[in-house]
């Protein structure tokens, strides 16, 4: 049995043919790590390398504010951290991701900060006049995901980060679900703009990051410091970037696999890729119309939404759905929480979860019609 992969909203399951022959080329020859070798043996000019496709795909004029880590939960850490400070109100809506709701609920814990969380609808739209209600005299941060791991739903981030950053606060937009999925440039929209690079980005796993914008730079405290092979006379973090938040020995291949993924998807172009993922969108849910005993979250609008699609079968567990729909026909979901309680609550499937279905680069429409059969034989 072939198999079929819809769960893209997790990771991507296969690297772009450039970047595997590139890797294959680095894991064949000698490798260094960046900043701590003779000019020539220098590793630096890959990470740079990245830097600019990456600041190419969100519109960023300087390349040295793009900052790699391990992933997005790193990057999500540390720009919270690093704009907190203690008895601030910080902001954030509920269908954030843990990597979001975790260190924010944490420090709420700890009393360094109040917190309260912009309600969504439950097909996880969000009424930007609740950021204008919500606000208070000692808001410092709002932080929102670009779109839903669970509904797919893009937020109205622009909006709500120009009715925030007027009242003086800071922004942090978490775009796992949307970087090199929904054409975006970043210009003066949020202060901290974070990215996963094994999704959408199309990299290995074990590698994100931010961009950081001109405004927060000064704002943004070290959350990770050590060594940067750099300014190392002096127990502070250099001053400048993007050493200033990268201590440490870099995931020097992760960052290799998303500037050759990144570079592939800037040449193919991510309004291509939105345009045929949004058909696939288009096509499985008008499918899921024909199929009553399936009901689909989410606003149920392929142009309001990222290619992520929840459903329940009402009277069936998700997980023997899931199960189900692998074992019977090949099909690779995620079924549960997907990390997200606060998603399923706002859209009434907590705590029993969803079957999700999520698609990509490799998608194509024979496996949406086999997905839509297969859901109809249930
Ligand atoms: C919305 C959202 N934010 C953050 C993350 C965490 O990303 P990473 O795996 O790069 O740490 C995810 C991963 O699923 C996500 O969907």
């Amino acid at each position: 049995m072939t198999t079929i992969y819809a769960n893209y909203a997790a990771t991507s399951p296969t690297l772009p043919q450039a970047a595997v022959k590139e890797l294959c080329e680095y894991l064949g020859g000698v490798h260094l790590n960046a900043g701590r070798n003779f000019e020539g043996l220098e590793t630096g000019a890959i990470a740079l390398r990245a830097r600019r496709a990456m600041a190419q795909l969100f519109g960023v004029s300087d390349p040295l504010r793009v900052v790699f880590t391990s992933g997005a939960t790193q990057a999500l850490n540390m720009a919270i951290n690093g704009l907190v400070r203690e008895g601030c109100h910080v902001l954030a809506t509920t269908v954030e991701h843990n990597a979001v709701a975790r260190p924010l609920e944490n420090l709420r814990k700890n009393g360094v900060i109040e917190l309260d969380w912009l309600q969504c609808c439950p097909d996880g739209s969000l009424d930007t006049e609740k950021v204008r209600a919500a606000v208070k005299k000692n808001t410092r941060l709002l932080v929102m995901s670009h779109a839903s791991n669970v509904l797919g739903t893009v937020l109205p981030v622009t909006e709500c980060f120009r009715l925030a950053r007027e009242r003086g606060i800071l922004t942090i937009l978490d775009t796992a679900q949307t970087g090199g999925i929904l054409p975006f440039l970043m210009e003066d929209c949020c202060d901290i703009l974070v990215f996963a690079g094994h999704k959408g980005l199309g990299g290995l796993a074990g590698v994100g990051g931010f961009v950081l914008g001109e405004a927060a730079l000064p704002k943004m405290r070290q959350w990770v410091s050590g060594g940067t092979g750099s300014a190392s006379h002096s127990l502070d973090m250099p001053e400048f970037m993007p050493d200033r938040f990268e201590p440490g020995t870099q995931n020097v291949i992760g960052i290799l696999s998303l500037a050759a993924s990144v570079e592939e998807l800037l040449r193919a172009g991510v309004e291509e890729a939105r345009k045929r993922e949004s058909g696939y969108t288009a096509r499985f849910l008008s499918g899921l119309r024909e199929i009553k005993k399936v009901k689909p979250c989410g606003t149920l609008d392929p142009d309001r939404s990222v290619p992520v699609i929840s459903l329940v079968v009402p009277g069936y567990d998700a997980g023997d759905v899931s199960r189900c729909l692998f074992e019977r026909h090949g099909i690779i979901t995620r079924s549960g929480l997907h990390c997200s309680p606060l998603a399923h609550q706002t859209c009434g499937t907590f705590p029993h979860g969803t079957v999700r279905f999520s698609f990509g680069r490799g998608t194509t429409e024979a496996e949406i019609d086999t997905m839509l059969e297969a859901l109809s034989a249930l």
